[in-house]
């Protein structure tokens, strides 16, 4: 028996959405096979690794714990939205020149995580950028270019470098 399906209304990356989804839909999963978002990445599903971190009213969220219904009426920003066009954001940017991408499944929920971040904050010192990244799981050689990265771009934000 197909569950029930419930109307969704939301703004992705600046764009009014409207779907539907089963209550027990995650967001990550509706704005993958929903939207064809498939930029935010599904690591652990239990909110461990950080991968579909998404950022929701503003604030970094992991999309694997919200349902979809939850975000109802919700702003909701997603990897798909930093860059414009072929242009990367400062962030992205940073990443490249810095060699931050490493495995590149982890970094849209990194990139994700600091956009939220910079926002609030930025001027982050490596150490603060660290404890910011802890719930940032990276597995394969470590964080000195991820925070080498996040350094560079919070300084090109300084200088007022369009985000
Ligand atoms: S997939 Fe959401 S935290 Fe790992
Ligand atoms: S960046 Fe993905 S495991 Fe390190």
């Amino acid at each position: 028996m197909t569950a029930p399906r419930a109307a969704i209304a939301l703004t992705v990356n600046g764009k009014p959405c409207a779907g539907t989804a089963e209550p027990r839909t995650h967001l990550a999963d509706f704005l993958r096979h929903d939207l064809g978002l498939t930029g935010t990445h599904v690591g652990c599903e239990h909110g461990s690794c950080g991968a579909c971190t998404v950022i929701v009213d503003g604030v970094a969220s992991r999309s694997c714990l919200m349902l979809a219904v939850q975000a109802d009426g919700m702003t909701v920003e997603t990897i798909e939205g930093l860059a414009s066009g072929d242009a990367l954001n400062p962030l992205q940017q940073a990443f490249w020149d810095r060699h931050g991408l490493q495995c590149g499944f982890c970094t849209p929920g990194i990139l994700m995580t600091l956009t939220a971040y910079l926002r609030d904050d930025p001027s982050p010192d490596a150490e603060t950028l660290r404890v910011v990244l802890s719930g940032n799981l990276c597995r394969c050689t470590g964080y000195q270019n991820i925070v080498a990265a996040a350094l560079d771009a919070a300084a090109q934000l300084r200088k007022g470098v369009a985000a």
